[in-house]
């Protein structure tokens, strides 16, 4: 299966140095940890404006609170799987390799993946919505009544980016500088309906990347991509590393 698209994906990445990939939850997807827009998406049980915005934090704070341990708890009880091993293991072969992700939840860098840009910041750091001290809770006990609050008497509240914010600072700029100049770059298990993140890979193409998507359904990007792979992250992406070492140990 896949045989043509994954060759042609595995000449390009012998010639690049500079891979870049963009992610979204499809990739944890096989984690076990739910989408938003898919079959049992998340968006699709759940309303975005009443839980995913600064002014439902400012309505409902306890509400809000209680969804995001819930999400805590999910991700906490999950592990990377072999398509987050797999980015992992590529990024030890290019010279540039960047991995951008839409993804709170952490589990490229539980795979071992380094510098991550995070662009919706990460489900597992507490902020103060009053004076913006942040602290990661990695690990500790998730506390799932609140919001607690701080030292400061303000409101804690996870460090995601809600609708209507804007991306951490410095995050996107480096994101989009490597759309810009990788020669090969991903996008995998996104949706490619959120921007500004949808726009990454159709930047990459402008500025000569053969983009590739992994996804087993069509999306938005679908029709112009120049490899589109039509399956699972986690059965794909091990496929290419496997097909890449062949290659290159031969
Ligand atoms: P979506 O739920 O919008 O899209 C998930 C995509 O993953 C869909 O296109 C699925 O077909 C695909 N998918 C499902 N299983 C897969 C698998 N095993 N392998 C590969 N792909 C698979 O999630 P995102 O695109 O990540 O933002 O959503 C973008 C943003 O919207 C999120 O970061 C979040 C959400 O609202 C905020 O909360 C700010």
């Amino acid at each position: 299966m896949h045989e043509e698209e994954i060759k042609s994906v595995v000449d390009a990445l012998l010639k690049a140095r500079h891979v870049a990939v963009l992610t979204g939850s499809g990739i944890s997807a096989e984690s076990g940890i739910p989408t938003f827009r898919g079959a049992d998406g998340l968006w699709k049980k759940f309303r975005a404006e009443e839980l995913a915005t600064p002014e439902a934090f400012r309505k409902r704070p306890q509400l809000v609170w209680e969804w995001y341990a819930y999400r805590r708890q999910i991700i906490s009880s999950a592990g990377p799987n072999p398509g987050h091993f797999a980015l992992a293991e590529m990024q030890r072969w290019f010279p540039q390799f960047t991995l951008i992700t839409q993804n709170v939840d952490g589990l490229h860098q539980a795979a071992g993946s380094e510098g991550v840009l995070e662009l919706h910041g990460n489900i597992f750091i507490d902020r103060c919505a009053s004076c913006g001290r942040e602290e990661s809770v990695m690990g500790r006990p998730i506390q799932m009544s609140g919001p607690p609050k701080c030292s400061c008497g303000g409101l804690i509240r996870p460090g995601v980016v809600w609708f209507g914010e804007s991306l951490p600072a410095g995050v996107l700029e480096k994101a989009m500088a490597a759309a810009r100049s990788a020669e090969v770059f991903f996008s995998i298990g996104t949706s490619a309906l959120v921007y500004p993140a949808a726009a990454l890979p159709e930047m990459a193409g402008e500025s000569g990347a053969m983009v590739v998507e992994i996804n087993p359904e069509t999306t938005p990007l679908s029709g112009r991509v120049d490899v589109s792979l039509r399956a699972s992250a986690a059965s794909v992406l091990p496929k290419i590393v496997e097909k890449y070492k062949t290659v290159t140990s031969a």
